[in-house]
């Protein structure tokens, strides 16, 4: 083991014990708890999650790491305080933040996300790049999740913390975010290591369907199979179970995923203009193409069968449609 990174480890370990004893311990720490409380995060969940709170001040951090002698240019260089502009020291980089500790396999916090209350911009502050923290690999919430996920062989990905906790409280506990960054194939690989199936649960803005849209291929590349979960207008998933109870989450959202193919289907369709004919065929045409590059038989028949008895067009025209794409297909690979 590096001494460096366990250094640096160490240290971002005491910055997740006094941002929590902040949080919970003293007076600044109120209105952070009470931003918590009224975002529908309760006491448990908060030690379930390790929240905690950096006060607003310029360096509490510092000060602690620097009284237990912690070298403070490690520090710098792994993401944990800044740099003065004028070189004569250091000052804390989360500053009048809730704070959510992001931990690598082992459950060992390696990077934080720290969340403005209320309005302002970054809205969230993730900790840099580091020799911990690789943002192309790590899955928030992925260490307490790896139990149930592997149980169930089933994975649901979110996009933010808020996501990820709050579904926690609804009774998901196979649930990981990718806090705001595009999927990677590395992402795809660990998680097929864990489950067989995954239920992307974007937000339902059009930011968070085209996201679910563009991972479906990185999941079913990695040899996932992959549902979709909608949210509908365009709700993310803490607002939904904020507004409609976790009862109606699980049910409404999380089991009623549909397959990706169907998903692809649905997200196609809003480039169309479909009451136009010469817009619905070339929609059913680019359907039939989707179609064609299912491997099962049945699922081809199945979605066919679908399009056509919507559109009332005739299945047997379009499932020979299909399989002329195939032959195509195959002639020119
Ligand atoms: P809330 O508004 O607190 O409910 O957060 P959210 O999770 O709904 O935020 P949003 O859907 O906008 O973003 C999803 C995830 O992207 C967040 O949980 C963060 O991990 C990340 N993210 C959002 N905004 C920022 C930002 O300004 N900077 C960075 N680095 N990441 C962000
Ligand atoms: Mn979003
Ligand atoms: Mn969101
Ligand atoms: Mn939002
Ligand atoms: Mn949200």
């Amino acid at each position: 083991e590096n001494p460096e990174r366990a250094r640096l480890q160490a240290g971002y370990e005491l910055a997740d014990k006094l941002y929590q004893y902040i949080l919970h311990n003293t007076e600044q720490g109120k209105v952070a708890k009470e931003y918590l409380k009224q975002r529908g995060i309760d006491d448990k969940l908060m030690e379930a999650f390790g929240i905690g709170y950096a006060p607003d001040r310029w360096d509490t951090l510092v000060k602690l790491l620097d009284k237990n002698q912690f070298p403070l240019t490690l520090m710098e260089q792994g993401g944990l305080i800044s740099a003065k502009q004028d070189g004569s020291g250091y000052v804390d980089k989360f500053r009048d933040r809730v704070m959510f500790p992001i931990k690598d396999w082992k459950g060992q916090t390696i990077a934080f996300g720290g969340r403005i209350m209320g309005q302002g911009q970054p809205k969230y502050m993730n900790s840099p790049e580091s020799m911990l923290f690789h943002k192309s690999r790590i899955l928030y919430n992925l260490h307490a999740a790896r139990p149930q996920i592997r149980k169930t062989q089933e994975l649901v990905l979110f996009e933010g913390y808020m996501d990820v906790m709050r579904s926690w409280d609804a009774g998901v506990h196979n649930g990981v975010a990718t806090m705001g960054t595009a999927l990677t194939q590395e992402h795809a690989e660990a998680i097929r290591r864990l489950a067989e199936r995954v239920i992307i649960a974007y937000d339902g803005d059009g930011a968070g369907q085209t996201a679910a849209y563009k991972s479906i291929p990185i999941l079913e590349n990695a040899g996932c199979q992959v549902r979709v979960a909608v949210l509908p207008g365009g709700l993310d998933p803490d607002e939904f179970i904020a507004k409609h109870g976790s009862e109606r989450f699980v049910r409404e959202v999380v089991e009623a995923a549909v397959p990706s193919i169907k998903y692809k289907l649905l997200y196609y369709r809003r480039n169309y203009r479909m009451q136009e004919d010469g817009e619905r065929l070339r929609y059913i045409q680019q359907a039939l193409r989707m179609i064609a590059g299912l491997v099962s038989p049945i699922e081809r028949e199945h979605y066919v069968k679908d399009i056509t008895s919507e559109f009332r067009y005739s299945f047997e025209t379009a499932m020979q449609t299909v399989n002329e794409i195939r032959l195509q297909a195959e002639k020119s690979d």
